[in-house]
């Protein structure tokens, strides 16, 4: 086997919520066991923790009960959980006093810096993993590591790995046509964009899109620019409400990713039929009150500078120099027109992860069904050609195969659960007890056998 780089039994690609939780699942694991843990690296493009940053607005909440933490859900002991964080913040009466299933985003963004802080020796910041490559001198045996190629400030380098755990996380998505530039942002990028533009120049300013990022984005710009006309665009009639009454949040519940994976092809449908409101295009009942009372009590005063266009899309941006242009077309009298702002924010969504781009050639080693999508084992596991004995895990990219909560908060702790066990199944017991300080670099065989996790 191939020496030449640091080897490992576990690599993430990116360290959000869903790699972290894994970083702690797997230390949990191994707390009280006698075996060499594995070697384990996480590696994180931004320089150092952050979760979704330029969302983190003022008094937005979690919408996910802080039970559903990194942790608990899995292990309701783990010295990780929010619990635990209020706990030495010296914050957990306080906390309590609020009687809230819901802390705000920064308090939450606070407990999972905290979580990070404790993983800080298997974590490289500023490492963004390029490619997954096979090794060179795979043998007509199979294939037992991969080759990941990292860049950071001082070059890229090399390292292998037996198990690799991609959590990349969602991607911004704008309107098709529409490019980013100075003036044209996407929601995923606000409060950076909007911290470096001067808001004097900002005297009229667009969101698009009908969504919790829209709306709490109209809201901050109607409060934070008093002066500011603030323009709305809203694809449908009015805001819809997302869905988190008990019994439609079930939906986020563990038993219902069995329930989705073993689904036939109707199960599944009825599940985004019924339920895409709890998270798609919805947002929480307290932002759509407060828009809507600054509206009327805009109209009360006389003094109107909120305004919504609804039934109405983005088509466009045009740029002219200093000018920002949309073309937006609204379904209630079919026509088209301009709008021109001093700044847009495209509130428009994201795309699930994609890991094929750093999947490059292997790609082709990874199975997909009819419809093109990667097979995915309940165990979040790709499937692979026969002969390719590393373990691939998606965290994120798997709606189609595991259901709605393959990109959210509300699983995290168990996924990452489930996703720990597989991994220390397929390095085995023996081998691990018996493994050298690195398995990889030093050659040994590490007995892998596959989790009987087949829908
Ligand atoms: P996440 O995107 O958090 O992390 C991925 C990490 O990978 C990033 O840090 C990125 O820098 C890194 N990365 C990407 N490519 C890399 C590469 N090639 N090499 C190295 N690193 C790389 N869900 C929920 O259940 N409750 C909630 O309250 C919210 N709130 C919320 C707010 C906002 C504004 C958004 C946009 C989304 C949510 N979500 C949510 C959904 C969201 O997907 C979820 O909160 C987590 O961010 C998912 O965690 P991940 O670790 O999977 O992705
Ligand atoms: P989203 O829910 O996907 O909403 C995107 C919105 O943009 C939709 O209303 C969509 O309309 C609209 N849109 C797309 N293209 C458009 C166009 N050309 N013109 C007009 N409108 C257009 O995205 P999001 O609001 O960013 O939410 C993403 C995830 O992040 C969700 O899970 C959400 O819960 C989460 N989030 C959480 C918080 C929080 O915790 N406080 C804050 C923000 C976001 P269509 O429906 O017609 O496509």
């Amino acid at each position: 086997m191939h020496t030449g780089y640091e080897a490992y039994d576990v690599v993430g690609i990116g360290f959000g919520p869903s790699n972290l939780s894994l970083a702690i699942a797997l230390e949990e694991h191994w707390a009280n066991a006698s075996e060499r843990p594995p070697k384990a690296v996480f590696f994180e493009r931004q320089p150092s923790f952050g979760w979704h940053r330029n969302m983190l607005l003022p008094s937005t909440t979690m919408q996910v009960t802080f039970l559903k933490d990194l942790a608990t859900f899995r292990n309701p002991m783990s010295r990780y959980s929010f619990v635990s964080f209020l706990h030495e913040a010296g914050r957990l009466a306080r906390f309590a006093n609020n009687q809230s299933f819901f802390p705000t985003r920064r308090e939450f963004h606070q407990y999972l810096e905290w979580a990070a802080s404790g993983f800080a020796d298997r974590v490289s910041y500023g490492a963004t993993v390029e490619e997954i490559r096979l090794p060179s001198d795979s043998g007509p045996e199979g294939i037992d590591h991969l080759r990941l190629h990292v860049r950071t400030a001082s070059g890229t380098k090399v390292v292998g790995a037996r198990n690799v755990a991609i959590s990349t996380g969602l991607v911004p998505r704008m309107p098709a046509g529409v490019a980013r530039d100075e003036r044209v942002w996407h929601s995923s990028e606000f409060l950076e964009r909007y911290g470096r533009t001067d808001p004097r120049e900002l005297a009229r300013v667009a969101v698009v899109g009908a969504g919790q990022s829209a709306a709490e984005i109209t809201r901050f710009l109607h409060e934070s620019l008093p002066h500011a006309q603030v323009t709305s665009v809203i694809p449908s009639y009015g805001y819809s409400i997302a869905d988190d009454t008990p019994f439609a949040n079930q939906v986020f519940d563990p038993g219902a990713v069995d329930e989705y994976y073993f689904g036939s092809e109707r199960t599944r449908e009825a599940f985004w039929r019924y339920h895409r409101n709890t998270n798609y295009s919805v947002v929480d009942s307290e932002v759509i009150t407060d828009l809507y009372q600054r509206s009327y009590d805009e109209e009360v005063s006389g003094d109107k500078r909120l305004h919504f266009l609804n039934l109405t899309r983005v088509d466009e941006v045009k740029q002219a120099g200093e000018r920002t242009c949309l073309s937006i077309s609204s379904l209630l009298d079919g026509d088209s027109r301009e709008l021109e702002v001093d700044a847009v924010v495209c509130a428009t969504g994201y795309d699930s992860m994609e890991p094929a781009a750093l999947l490059g050639d292997l790609d082709r080693y990874c199975l997909r069904d009819d419809a093109g999508r990667y097979q995915v084992r309940r165990d979040y596991r790709l499937v692979t050609a026969p002969g390719f004995n590393c373990g691939i895990y998606l965290q994120g990219g798997t709606e189609h195969s595991h259901g709605l909560t393959s990109s959210l908060l509300s699983n995290t702790a168990i996924r990452s659960g489930e996703i720990a066990d597989s991994i220390v199944a397929s390095i085995g017991d023996a081998g691990l007890a018996a493994a050298p300080a690195d398995p990889v670099a030093g050659g040994t065989s590490v007995r892998t056998r596959n989790v009987v996790s087949e829908r």
